[in-house]
């Protein structure tokens, strides 16, 4: 017995990463999982590690920001399983530079990827939520369901060189405060994980030897300095950074029915106080 058994988890970024991650966590509760992502191949590759161990997913590729996605997506979840009951916004990555040198390519690719994405999801899975929660409410059960928006220590702190995805990620924050107070009568806890230094692609140490990835087109720098990553260990009271798996236990917790009380908070999983 899982703890999710029976639910359907929509995870955004699921490919790689802490995406990845939770959704092998989610599947491992019994969860059944549509995975997204940018590039098929590793959206394919996690169906299949899902499907290997039992459990049941399906892709829906493509990117976030796409007009048709929000929309796309939630039809998969519904055709496929018959309903919603997780949604992570999860999707994302960082085009970094000081304020004088960020364009407004920069700026609105980010905004749209890590604030707008996810509020276009999540407007997309209202009636599907509503007229659920309705008939539920007139059996006289309660059945919650989970948001986790996935934001970062960027966003409670500031990063120097990254205003947009700073902003974007305090504006994640906000969202899910908001949402909470709106859908806590459809029994929605809203919650946030703001993420700190997470050993992934995105903060591989290969900063230094000018790796890149392709979002869309363009060639994005991705990547941390091995010193920057050292200077954060002696920082971190943890003493290093965290891996996607531990990332992803603390989703889960927004996700378990032990949440079920816990709404419009935001927990700081960096292994510091923040
Ligand atoms: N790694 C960290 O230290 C860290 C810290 C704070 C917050 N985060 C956040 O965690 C989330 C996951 O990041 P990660 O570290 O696992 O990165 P990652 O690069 O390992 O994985 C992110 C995945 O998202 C996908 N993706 C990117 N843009 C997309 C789009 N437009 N549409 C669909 N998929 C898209 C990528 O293809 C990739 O598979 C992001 O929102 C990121 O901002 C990460």
């Amino acid at each position: 017995m899982g703890k999710l058994d029976g639910k359907v988890a929509l995870i955004t970024g699921s490919g790689r990463g802490i995406g990845h991650s939770i959704a092998l966590k989610l599947a491992s509760e019994g969860a059944r999982i549509v995975i997204n992502d940018l590039d098929a191949e590793p959206a394919q590759e996690t169906v299949e590690i899902i499907r290997k161990a039992g459990g049941e997913a399906v892709a829906c590729v493509g990117s976030v920001t796409a007009p048709d996605f929000a929309e796309r997506f939630i039809k998969t979840a519904v055709d496929s399983y018959k309903g919603i009951d997780i949604i992570v916004n999860n999707a994302g990555y960082t085009w970094d530079d000081v304020i004088q040198r960020m364009t407004d390519e920069q700026w609105y690719a980010i905004i749209d990827c890590h604030l707008t994405a996810p509020f276009r999801i999540l407007r997309a899975a209202y009636p599907h939520i509503k007229a659920k929660a309705a008939a539920e409410a007139a059996e006289g059960c309660e059945v919650f369901r989970k948001v986790v928006n996935i934001s970062s220590t960027s966003a409670l702190n500031g990063n120097a060189g990254q205003m947009n995805y700073s902003s974007a990620k305090a504006g994640v924050i906000g969202m899910t405060r908001a949402l909470s107070r709106e859908w806590g009568r459809f029994k929605v806890n809203v919650n946030a994980v703001a993420f700190g230094l997470i050993h992934t692609r995105m903060t591989s140490s290969d900063a230094n030897a000018g790796a890149t990835i392709d979002i869309e087109g363009r060639e994005i720098r991705v990547g941390v300095s091995p010193e920057l990553i050292k200077s954060h260990a002696q920082r971190c009271p943890l003493g290093r950074a965290g891996t996607p798996q531990e990332a992803a236990d603390a989703v889960y917790l927004f996700c378990s029915p032990e949440s079920n009380y816990i709404t419009g908070q935001i927990v700081a999983v960096a292994g510091a106080p923040q």
